[in-house]
């Protein structure tokens, strides 16, 4: 079993309510079901926010930190669906890395001095419809600069440095709108649609486990290396903390 959202998950033995412990997929391995909710469910609910905002249009998207697992999750929903996506990373070999992943999709780095204008050339005249974020901080005024007139910005994270005030943003002449968006209001979705987005995590697992790749397990007690290598530029994938296993326990990967 999965479960998503509980806390206490780092333990031998959780009680979680029944209808928030998931199946985990035959074939399915540990390390896959650790990571088969949270950054899928992530995904659902940023593309239902992106196909809000894009009301039926096919893009130009931005977004930041393409080479972070999320990132990883939009690139591969973008090929999907056939949305024009545009992905920025910060340094020239986490482009490379995009680029051989997802090579029918731009990637520009932001140490690039140009790299403003090389968005607006692969936006083209529309112009970036939507930024998914999650970067923030001093990257933010630069976001919102590249959105089209009545253009949305999606925020869901926020490891950059410095704030950002939204007086620094253009939101009435240009009409922008800026959101923010949880895992944690996951929740307040209905039943149903819960459901489906679990069954979509599910099936991912399943199908594609590269997508949720795994950077490296560390046991609980040697936390501060995992917290250490989690916080390493470029890294690829995400660390998981692992328990022993032992015998009544049976399953112990813990994300
Ligand atoms: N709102 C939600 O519900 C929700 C849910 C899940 C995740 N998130 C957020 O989504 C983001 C990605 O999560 P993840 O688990 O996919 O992370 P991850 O795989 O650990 O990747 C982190 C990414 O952030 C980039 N990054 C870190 N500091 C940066 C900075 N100062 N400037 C630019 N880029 C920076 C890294 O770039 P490099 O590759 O160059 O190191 C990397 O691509 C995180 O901010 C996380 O908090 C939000």
């Amino acid at each position: 079993m999965a479960v998503f959202p509980a806390p206490g998950t780092w333990s031998d033995f959780v009680v979680v309510p029944a209808d928030l412990a998931v199946p985990v997929p035959d074939g399915v391995s540990d390390e896959t079901a650790a990571l088969m909710l949270v950054n899928p469910l992530t995904l659902c609910m940023l593309y239902r926010g992106v196909e809000e905002a894009l009301r039926g249009q096919a893009g130009p998207v931005l977004q930041t930190a393409a080479g972070s697992s999320v990132g990883r999750l939009v690139s591969a929903a973008a090929v999907r669906h056939d949305l024009q996506l545009i992905n920025l990373v910060r340094s020239t070999s986490g482009a490379e890395k995009v680029r051989t992943l997802y090579p029918s999709q731009p990637v520009i780095a932001t140490c690039d001095d140009d790299w403003r204008e090389q968005v607006r050339l692969h936006a083209g005249e529309r112009d970036v419809q939507v930024v998914l974020d999650c970067v923030g901080g001093a990257m933010t005024q630069d976001l919102a600069e590249l959105l089209a007139d009545g253009g949305t910005l999606i925020s869901y994270g926020h490891p950059g440095s410095g704030t950002t005030s939204l007086e620094a943003l253009p939101l009435m002449a240009r009409a922008l709108t800026v959101r923010g968006m949880s895992i944690l209001r996951w929740m307040s979705r209905t039943p149903g649609e819960r459901a489906q987005d679990v069954a979509f995590a599910q099936d991912l697992a399943q199908n594609t486990p590269d997508l949720l790749e795994v950077a490296a397990s560390y046991d609980l007690a040697d936390f501060k290396p995992a917290i250490e290598h989690a916080r390493r530029p470029a890294k690829s994938g995400t660390v998981l903390l692992t328990t022993p296993r032992t015998a009544d326990s049976g399953h112990g990967a813990a994300r």
